[in-house]
């Protein structure tokens, strides 16, 4: 089991387990570690939040508990339940001296009553079915417990999951009152699809993570697929970047980025350079949105804008997206210099790059 000095040296334990971090967000991941206190990481679907919680346990050499959240999440799902097969079977393997017991008793009444003040042992911690939330409680070894997409769960799991994590402890009315054995470090993300209780912000330290600087997102591709060309990485991040300014159903996400960036190098290992017949460039864009995109309303916007279609929204002023701006209002592909936009489908000035995705030469 490892801890961190400091928030540079958790960025670079998390490098090594492929997990690209910004500095300022290696600090707040640090500090929740050091603290004590959840981290609940909001942001869009496909960013790096549930993986951080995996590299954080790789690095910190703690096992990752996840709890998967989504409607209808109950405690029987969430903390434990009682494990009735088991239980079951244990009364079958009891059911002949229970039964040489029972003779004594010809009255029903009587043989219930007796039945009714036996302990079987029944309620114990041997037959409970431990789920996330009492395992990380139980363990003797901290681990990392992830709460995943909190706000899948309704309210009253929120409840649930405050109480556990203020106190530390859970109660099981048959058995008693279990306190945390080791101090886990606990990440809760939210995908944004709806606002958490003021409560659980409260408890928690809490970092909004957002799409990457370009230069880490090529950081990212590399260190997850690196079979993929540097100049390949950086096309294909450029040309997120595009997609992510159009007002789109669901903006590319690192995910897709990478997987992306994984097909142009496929696609342009079997395109000769030279040899690329007209009509291919295109058809290797549209594979790159097909991988990107998850909306045909999306792809059939994005080729309209990327093919330079008239729209009133291009006269908005070039260069100056505002983070929370209206997305119809934000500066769009065909507003801006023509040279910076998919120079994965352009090539670069001075090229001689094979690597680069249809590229012309
Ligand atoms: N900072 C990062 N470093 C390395 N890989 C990342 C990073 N962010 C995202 N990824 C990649 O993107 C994928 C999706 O990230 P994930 O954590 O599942 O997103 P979400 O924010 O929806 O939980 C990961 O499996 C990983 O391959
Ligand atoms: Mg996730």
């Amino acid at each position: 089991m490892t801890t961190f000095a400091d928030g540079a040296e958790l960025k670079d334990a998390l490098r090594r387990h492929d997990y690209i971090a910004d500095d300022e967000f290696a600090v707040v991941v640090h500090l929740a570690t050091v603290l004590d206190r959840p981290l609940l990481l909001e942001g869009p679907a496909g960013v790096g939040k549930t993986e951080l919680a995996k590299a954080l346990a790789a690095a910190g050499g703690r096992k990752l508990v996840r709890l998967q959240c989504y409607e209808g999440l109950d405690d029987s799902r969430a903390l434990y339940e009682w494990d009735y097969a088991k239980q079951l079977l244990h009364v079958q393997m009891l059911r002949d001296r229970i039964g040489d017991r029972l003779a004594a008793y010809p009255d029903i009444a009587d043989a219930s009553r007796f039945l009714a003040e036996q302990d079987f042992g029944l309620y114990s911690e041997a037959f409970l079915a431990v789920r996330p939330l009492l395992e990380a409680v139980l363990s003797p070894e901290p681990v990392v417990l992830l709460v995943d997409e909190v706000d899948r769960t309704e309210e009253s799991m929120e409840a649930l999951l405050l109480e556990i994590l203020a106190e530390r402890q859970i109660t099981i009315p048959e058995v008693g009152t279990f306190t945390a054995r080791s101090a886990p470090w606990v990440i809760l993300t939210s995908n944004d699809t709806r606002e958490l209780s003021a409560a659980l912000k409260r408890r928690c330290l809490h970092y909004h993570v957002g799409y990457p600087t370009p230069e880490r997102e090529r950081e990212i591709v590399t260190a997850r697929a690196p079979e993929v060309p540097a100049a390949t990485a950086a096309d294909v991040v450029e040309f997120a970047r595009t997609l992510r300014d159009l007002p789109l159903r669901k903006s590319p996400s690192i995910s897709e980025v990478i997987d992306a960036a994984r097909a142009a190098t496929v696609l342009n290992a079997h395109t000769a350079p030279g040899a690329v017949p007209d009509g291919a460039v295109r058809n290797v864009r549209d594979i790159l949105l097909a991988a990107l995109l998850k909306y045909t309303g999306d792809v059939t916007l994005a080729r309209t804008r990327l093919d330079g279609a008239p729209e009133p929204a291009a006269q908005t002023r070039p260069d100056e997206p505002v983070a929370g701006e209206h997305p119809t209002e934000r500066v769009t592909v065909a507003s801006r210099p023509a040279n910076t936009t998919t120079a994965v489908f352009r090539g670069r000035g001075g090229g001689g790059d094979a690597a680069r995705v249809g590229a012309r030469r």
